[in-house]
């Protein structure tokens, strides 16, 4: 097959959610509808242990799993499709939003009893940021849950988009009889279990069959209201408005009865966008162009702290990638040529043979490879676009043993190099290193990977800020003055970017207020 077709049947997406909307279960069910792993319940054992237990070694030893679970690849109606994961609970982390980077599309699933929750809010606003075109998945119908009208409005009010209903359910929890196929004018009525697939489903044709009616009463006489108006109100399912990020297609269901997957499946193998091109300094790179090319979106400790080796995640950017190829890091000019490149076919972490644009490859690497670097066969890229995001904890850190601060320093610089936490350094002289960081976890795993990885007892301590903006102005004399006048909460980060931290958004306000030639940024990219 040729690299352009190889491109044309990629899908690779991302699965959003906030905790315990369902979306280990919906991982595994669109597995195993996909027909990549055969036994139920293997996608959830893995998160049971990884949850059961904060044992530390328990998190070294699911560091090595998570790196297999993290990516998924399927193969769907001749479709290849790629499945990131980002991490909810408290592994939620920086990860989480750089995943986001390396999608064309992502499948957010929302808890029907509850609506839109503050974590998938915030993976939404990167998602918006992209214009990541986002399918809807409503969970747990099978439970007494809101009103879908009302479900609708919120997503809508969430996302700054328009909500397009595929499916609308008929009743809900006990009085449950099934989802309306809207594009397909029939009903998929709705039978509980676990081991059922679609095609035991039995279907029944037309809105207006007198058979629906009579068996699903008033549930169906309130879905059939419903239905009408939304025809009437919501507007026609546009895609090219959905690739730009500005509908998203509504599918109603039930994971955990296999319910309402397979129609989630075959949107993204039918609507889903296949890889684009990819912006960077140098020009625009097109999938399906000969050379290779990819970005490194995540960098993962492995599980062997002793050898300290890390596996980098590649997205494929363009071209074909070939065991044993030669490839040259754009940052450094190196060659390497690995040859244990891992890929992620069904949750086995496989060597690989070939990958093609929007695949995941695994690089296994001892420090070489860091986040936002790029892999050619030579070519000299810069991809734009890999952010980091403006932390929302900090935590000051300083070494128990003085004489191990260069350790410290080594340490947290490889560590930020990894993405595993951002690390600022005070304008102020004397002052303690800042770890900034999204999720709580961060920290305890930064502190217990330098005691195991560079043997330095940290000693981390509460700061007083909770948000920093990064800052630049097109008027150098203007920075600088700012900076003098407020030098107490200048720090500058691992680029040596200099950001302004804060300890409240009152703060923040008056300093733009007070400085205007000053632009205040939540997010960097990856220069
Ligand atoms: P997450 O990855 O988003 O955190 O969610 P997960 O799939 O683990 O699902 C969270 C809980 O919701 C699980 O129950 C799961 O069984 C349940 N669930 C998922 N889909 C549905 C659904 O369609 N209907 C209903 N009623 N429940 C659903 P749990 O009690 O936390 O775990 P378990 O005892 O089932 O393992």
């Amino acid at each position: 097959m040729s690299i352009a077709n190889e491109v044309d049947r990629r899908r690779t997406f991302a699965i959003i959610s906030h905790p315990d909307a369902g979306k280990t279960t919906l991982t595994e069910k669109l597995l195993l509808f996909a027909g990549a792993i055969q036994i139920a319940g293997s996608v959830k054992a893995r998160k049971a242990s990884r949850h059961a237990s904060s044992d530390w070694m328990e998190i070294e030893k699911q560091r090595g799993i998570s790196v297999a679970s993290s990516v998924m690849q399927m193969e769907y109606r001749d479709c290849v499709i790629n499945l990131l994961d980002t991490p909810g609970h408290q592994d939620f982390s920086e990860d989480t939003y750089r995943v986001l980077t390396a999608v064309d599309a992502a499948l957010m699933v929302i808890d029907a009893g509850n609506g839109v929750e503050p974590q998938t809010i915030r993976l939404l606003q990167v998602c918006r940021a992209r214009n990541t075109p986002i399918i809807t998945f409503i969970n747990k119908l099978d439970r007494e849950v809101r009103e879908p009208l009302e479900l609708l409005s919120e997503i809508e009010a969430h996302l700054g988009m328009d909500a397009v209903p595929f499916s609308w359910p008929v009743g809900m929890g006990r009085s449950f009889g099934g989802v309306f196929d809207i594009r397909h004018n029939h009903m998929r009525v709705f039978k509980a279990g676990e081991e059922r697939r679609n095609d035991q489903d039995e279907i029944i044709e037309g809105l207006d069959n007198p058979a629906i009616a009579s068996r699903f009463g008033e549930a169906f006489a309130k879905a059939n209201e419903e239905i009408e108006l939304i025809q009437a109100a919501a507007p026609e399912f546009d895609h090219e408005a959905f690739l730009a990020g500005q509908q998203t297609p509504v599918f109603f269901g039930s994971a955990i009865n296999n319910f309402g997957v397979q129609e989630v499946l075959d949107v993204l193998v039918e609507l889903a966008p296949k890889p684009g091109p990819r912006e960077a300094l140098q020009r625009t790179v097109q999938p399906q162009e000969p050379k290779f090319s990819g970005v490194v979106f995540k960098v993962q400790a492995n599980m062997d702290p002793a050898h300290r080796d890390r596996v980098a995640f590649v997205r494929v950017s363009s071209g074909r990638f070939e065991r044993g190829m030669k490839l040259k890091v754009a940052r450094t000019g190196k060659e390497i040529r690995p040859n244990n490149v891992v890929s992620f076919l069904s949750q086995r972490r496989e060597l690989v043979e070939e990958a093609y644009a929007g695949d995941v490859i695994g690089i296994p690497n001892h420090g070489v490879l860091h986040l936002g670097d790029v892999l050619t066969e030579g070519e000299n890229l810069q991809f734009t676009g890999l952010p980091f995001f403006a932390p929302e904890l900090f935590q000051a850190v300083e070494v128990k043993d003085p004489l191990r601060i260069k350790q410290l320093r080594i340490g947290l610089t490889q560590l930020g190099e990894e993405g595993a936490i951002q690390v600022f350094r005070p304008e102020a002289a004397g002052g303690a290193l800042l770890l900034g960081a999204i999720g709580q976890l961060q920290f305890e795993v930064v502190a217990h990977r330098l005691k195991t990885e560079y043997g330095v007892e940290a000693r981390m301590m509460p700061s007083r800020y909770n948000m920093a903006r990064w800052i630049t102005s097109e008027d150098p004399k203007a920075l600088r003055k700012f900076m003098d006048a407020n030098a107490a909460h200048i720090a500058y980060d691992v680029v040596d970017a200099a950001a302004f931290l804060v300890s409240s958004q009152a703060q923040l306000r008056v300093a733009q207020e007070l400085y205007p030639a000053i632009e205040f940024h939540a997010m960097r990219e990856h220069a």
